[in-house]
């Protein structure tokens, strides 16, 4: 990206222009000031791309109203600056739909942080979109859990620098944290009521993590009442696939309008089943609605899960159901109950197992591509706002 950022200042005066300038000098352009930020707008509005590095201390008034004007044009950055830093002023300018916030001063060139975190905000912005994974289980207790974390543990095995969040949402009976053994006061509502100033990095720490560096999203204070509302859990999930690599979806069992959304949302759907006759029925339920909610048939995989010699054998699955199996994990019942009774996952404490394998070998078919889209690494930019 280029050096030259385009800025334009606004309601500082001379010495705080030259000030600015100065500090910037290597990393943005100038292109124009405006100290009478009443008569600022227009030219804002007509420079496209541009930074608008907006004076508060003067004509504080004015100055948020253009803030939040430019808050809802989309691509617009407005950093406010001033040279009182108290949380009273952050906060406010926050509020008004500041990008961020620059302390000016003789000494700490502030200013030249909040460009070059815009500037790498921007590039991050490039990368694609994480891809999503939801585990659908076609009846209770046929491994989705166990699935939907080792699926995100093996990812995590073979690409440490891969950025992996695990969204319980089964609100109400979720056991994701109890599966990683981790605790979490930082659930789904307070991703929604602070989403306009999580970033990369606050997000990361708020979010409960796995010594893997597995994360999870999940709602654990049953006392919640909130009812979670289909547009806000569209917005988390778009949200979170901008900051990580992979969401793996757990929880889903129904088609609940919050069930479909967050199908809709996913590049796969893992269907999991158990070879016998009940959820054989059910998976096969699962399949037709699929079909009228008219999913693409790549899109769904069904893994047959505790696979053994005893039960139903494949071919009888496959023509009960019409359709192949995509995956296939075998039984192995003492490995997993061992992983899960001690939070671990199976790609660090069983890595040879055959069960491991099994799960392992599931990634090309959820078009997880190991090597690609794993450094997301993004730095905060209203991070200071929020300390
Ligand atoms: N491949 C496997 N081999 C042996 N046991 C397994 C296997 N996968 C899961 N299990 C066992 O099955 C039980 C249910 O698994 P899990 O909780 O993952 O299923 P679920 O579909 O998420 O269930 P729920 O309906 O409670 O959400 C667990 O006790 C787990 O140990
Ligand atoms: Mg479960």
């Amino acid at each position: 990206m280029r050096n030259t950022t385009p800025v334009i200042i606004v309601g500082a005066s001379s010495p705080e222009e030259a000030l600015i300038r100065h500090q910037l000098t290597g990393v943005a352009e100038v292109i124009g000031s405006e100290p009478d930020p009443t008569r600022a707008l227009p030219r804002l509005r007509e420079v496209r791309g541009s930074i608008a590095l907006l004076f508060l201390d003067r004509a504080r008034e004015s100055v948020l109203s253009i803030v939040k004007e430019l808050s809802r044009i989309p691509g617009s950055s407005p950093i406010v600056v001033s040279r009182d830093r108290s949380s009273q002023t952050i906060l406010t300018a926050m509020r008004a739909g500041a990008r961020d916030f620059a302390y000016l001063d003789e000494k700490d060139r502030d200013i030249r942080r909040a460009i070059l975190n815009l500037k790498e905000f921007a590039q991050a912005n490039d990368l694609p979109e994480g891809k999503m994974i939801a585990v659908f289980a076609a009846k209770g207790g046929s491994g989705a859990t166990t699935i939907a974390t080792n699926l995100g543990g093996t990812i995590i095995a073979e690409a440490p620098k891969a950025r992996v969040v695990i969204v319980d949402l089964d609100l109400q009976m979720g056991d994701v944290l109890v599966f990683l053994d981790v605790t979490s006061r930082y659930g789904f509502f307070d991703v929604i009521r602070n989403m306009h100033r999580l970033d990369q990095d606050l997000l990361h720490q708020s979010l409960a993590t796995h010594s893997s560096g597995l994360q999870v999203l999940a709602q654990a204070m049953l006392d919640d009442s909130e009812d979670l509302k289909g547009e806000d859990l569209v917005t988390v999930l778009s949200f979170l696939k901008r900051h990580y690599d992979y969401v793996i979806l757990d929880g889903l069992r129904d088609f609940s309008e919050l069930a479909l959304l967050a199908m809709d949302k996913s590049e796969h759907i893992a269907l999991t089943m158990t070879p016998d006759v009940p959820a054989l029925k059910n998976a096969y339920r699962c399949l037709t609605v699929f079909k009228q909610l008219g999913y693409a048939p790549e899109k769904i995989k069904v893994l047959l899960n505790r696979f053994q010699k005893q039960g139903l054998d494949l071919h009888s699955v496959e023509d009960a159901l019409g359709r192949k199996i995509d995956g296939v994990v075998s039984n192995d019942f003492p490995t997993i109950i061992g992983v899960i009774n001690r939070g671990e996952l199976l790609s660090a404490s069983a890595p040879r197992a055959r069960v491991t394998r099994d799960i392992n070998s599931l990634l090309p078919l959820l078009s997880i591509d190991i090597g690609l889209s794993t450094q997301r690494q993004r730095r905060g930019l209203l991070r200071r706002l929020v300390q």
